[in-house]
């Protein structure tokens, strides 16, 4: 398979061309029988710290989901009810399409199952309905999910803009079938990225529920990150539970161009607190496009490729 290049940002506003967004589910498939279980190679915990994604991703985009069919009726803009309809396609399929690498890990000897059941109780009891509230708590109890969200979405978005610009994986040899997995999915991050805080605004154009839920998801995030590392580590079948995960190793592996750096991860999460934001004012719409013109599995989704 040819490997996908990161491709250049165009100099057309981020904001005018999202305007003109129709967001399009892409029915993509990826072969994982060749995937090694390091696949940025001699870098396992490099490989582990990005494997995350596929144990958090599909319960979570699941549950985004489900909560953003229920917001459905709320919605009262014909526009943004495309882009939720639009939004809910896309992250039906990254949840599958990050589920089959996980298959393919138990396949591989590494059980991620014990972890996976504990990010479904997260989404699903903790961040769940909670029956029995009367009408009126359960809109609030809905808009304060589509807020934790709209906070989540931005950290997608930032790692979606990231992997689109991270030739230190290319340059590591990582695979190019999961290159071009995280690299599809980053752009339709990228993509999608104002839909939730869109839908935010429409329920609520508060600030306070904004900053409130982005105080609980961030570092929520960061736990259920580390925590992931943590266990794919020790249940790796070839590592005898001899890597443990070290800030030191995280650095090496930072510098050399494999992880986001975690300050300018910190700066974005600020930036989503700054009254003025939007998240059109990050990452570029006409380099997502771009990308997903040249990914292979896109294309192939496309009947192009
Ligand atoms: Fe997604
Ligand atoms: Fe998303």
């Amino acid at each position: 398979m040819p490997r996908p290049t990161p491709v250049p940002a165009l100099a057309a506003p981020a904001a005018r061309v999202h305007d003109s967004l129709v967001l399009e589910p892409r029915d993509v498939r990826f072969d994982w029988a060749g995937l090694p279980l390091h696949w940025v190679p001699d870098e396992p915990m490099a490989t582990h710290i990005l494997n995350v994604l596929h144990l958090l991703l599909p319960e979570g985009e699941r549950w985004f989901v489900k909560v953003f069919k229920e917001a459905l009726p709320l919605v009262r803009d014909e526009q943004l009810r495309e882009e939720v309809l639009g939004f809910i396609g896309q992250e039906a399929i990254h949840a599958e399409a990050h589920q089959e690498v996980l298959d393919h890990l138990l396949g591989q000897g590494l059980d991620p199952r014990p972890y996976v059941r504990q990010v479904a109780w997260v989404f699903q009891r903790v961040l769940g309905e909670r029956p029995g509230l009367s009408p009126a708590r359960q809109r609030e109890a809905l808009i304060e999910r589509v807020a934790a969200i709209a906070a989540i979405e931005h950290y997608t978005a930032f790692l979606g803009n990231w992997i689109l610009n991270s030739p230190g994986l290319d340059r590591a040899q990582a695979d190019p079938t999961m290159l071009d997995l995280l690299r599809w999915h980053g752009a339709e991050e990228v993509e999608h990225r104002s839909v939730a805080f869109d839908l935010l605004v429409h329920l609520d154009p508060g600030y306070v529920r904004r900053v409130r839920t982005m105080a609980v998801a961030g570092p929520l995030l960061v736990r259920l990150w580390v925590r992931g590392v943590r266990f794919l580590l020790a249940a790796d079948p070839t590592l005898d539970g001899r890597l443990r995960p070290s800030w030191r190793e995280a650095y090496r592996i930072t510098r050399r161009g494999l992880l986001p750096d975690p300050v300018k991860s910190i700066r974005s999460g600020l930036r989503y607190l700054k009254p003025g934001y939007h998240p059109t004012l990050e990452g570029s719409s006409s380099q997502a496009l771009g990308y997903l013109a040249t990914s292979p599995a896109a294309r192939a989704a496309a009947g192009t490729g």
